[in-house]
């Protein structure tokens, strides 16, 4: 029995340290250098080659490095029957959080503006608005969305959320299904992206999801880079329907330099640095679904392959 690793090396040590503390009993073999491939039972894995885990004949729970899984549902080859577990984790939570409340209060308190002020040498205040008029709605309220959402009620802004179930988190107003979308948008003057990517949310930051939002709001787009349909992202900039954005994911990572994104005044660009999943506390999280799956239990936070998340 051994749990196999794909990641790069400097955070393959982290993981190595925190797996011979917590499983000392589960040899950790390298991607590179798998051994017998009949004795691997689990996989944590980035992006692996497409087919590849299906070298492993006794493999029994493929755990994604991170929340979203669209790296392995985009393997058309995949093993069959073999339940694939998202990451959820508290180092990556926290981080999300940090990032989204970061970003809504950079646009909350017109920080774009100021840093072209700023560049043109112009000293002129802008009106402050008091949070509790500002709408920040988060499409997907799942486990970081929840969190994010939390967060931002404790600085008073009025939050929403919009899911494919209809949620019951105490002073967030819920939106779900088709039907909740566009009532939704129309009420978030900050629209923050975590969704994961599947055939539904594919694009859905589009023409007509921006002209839904109340004119000259932001966008924080923190799911996935498919999610935006980018030349529709460009015109709604730079017609003032959207008054600006933070991107952190994007259609093809790294972002190529000829991107108009990079030099864009309302746009600021991060390389895919919302949330890291932390080695540290990510492999409790790990640990402890294998040790469930050894002691003949489901593991927790299986995806279901069908709905894509
Ligand atoms: P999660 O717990 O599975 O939550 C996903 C949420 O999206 C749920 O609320 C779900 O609704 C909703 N949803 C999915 N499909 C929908 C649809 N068609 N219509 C409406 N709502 C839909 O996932 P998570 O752990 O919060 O992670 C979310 C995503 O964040 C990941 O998949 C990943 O792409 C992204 N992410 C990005 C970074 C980064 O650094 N940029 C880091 C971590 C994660 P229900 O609750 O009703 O099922
Ligand atoms: C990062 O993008 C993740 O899905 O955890």
């Amino acid at each position: 029995m051994a749990l196999i690793l794909k990641t790069d090396i400097e955070r393959g040590n982290s993981w190595h340290r925190a797996f011979a503390r917590l499983l000392p009993d589960v040899p950790l073999r390298d991607w590179r250098a798998p051994g017998d491939p009949e004795e691997i039972e689990f996989a944590l894995v980035w992006a692996p080659e497409a087919g590849a885990l299906r070298k492993f004949p006794n493999l029994k729970t493929i755990f994604s490095i991170g929340a979203g899984i669209d790296h392995l549902a985009s393997d058309p080859d995949l093993p069959e029957g073999v339940p694939i577990v998202r990451m959820v984790e508290p180092g990556l939570t926290a981080g999300m959080v940090e990032f989204v409340v970061m970003s809504a209060l950079y646009h909350h308190r017109f920080m774009l503006d100021y840093a072209v002020q700023q560049r043109e040498k112009v000293w002129h205040e802008i009106e402050q608005i008091p949070t509790f008029r500002r709408r920040v709605g988060i499409l997907g309220l799942g486990v970081l969305g929840a969190a994010c959402a939390e967060k931002l009620r404790g600085f008073d802004f009025q939050v929403s959320g919009w899911s494919r179930r209809p949620k019951d988190h105490a002073g967030i107003e819920s939106f779900h299904g088709a039907d909740g979308l566009m009532p939704f948008l129309a009420r978030s003057d900050i629209l923050v992206c975590l969704l994961p990517l599947t055939t539904e949310t594919e694009g859905i930051l589009n023409a007509e999801t921006f002209a839904a939002l109340p004119r000259g709001a932001a966008l924080i787009s923190a799911g996935r880079g498919k999610h935006v349909v980018e030349p529709d992202l460009l015109a709604a900039l730079d017609s003032g329907q959207l008054g600006g954005a933070t991107l952190d994911v994007f259609r093809d990572e790294p972002l190529p330099p000829d991107s108009p994104f990079w030099a864009h005044p309302r746009i600021v660009v991060v390389p895919h640095i919302a949330s890291m999943t932390i080695a540290e506390t990510a492999a409790e999280a790990v640990a402890a679904n294998i040790r469930r799956v050894q002691a003949g239990q489901a593991p927790e936070h299986v995806v279901d392959l069908k709905r894509g998340y």
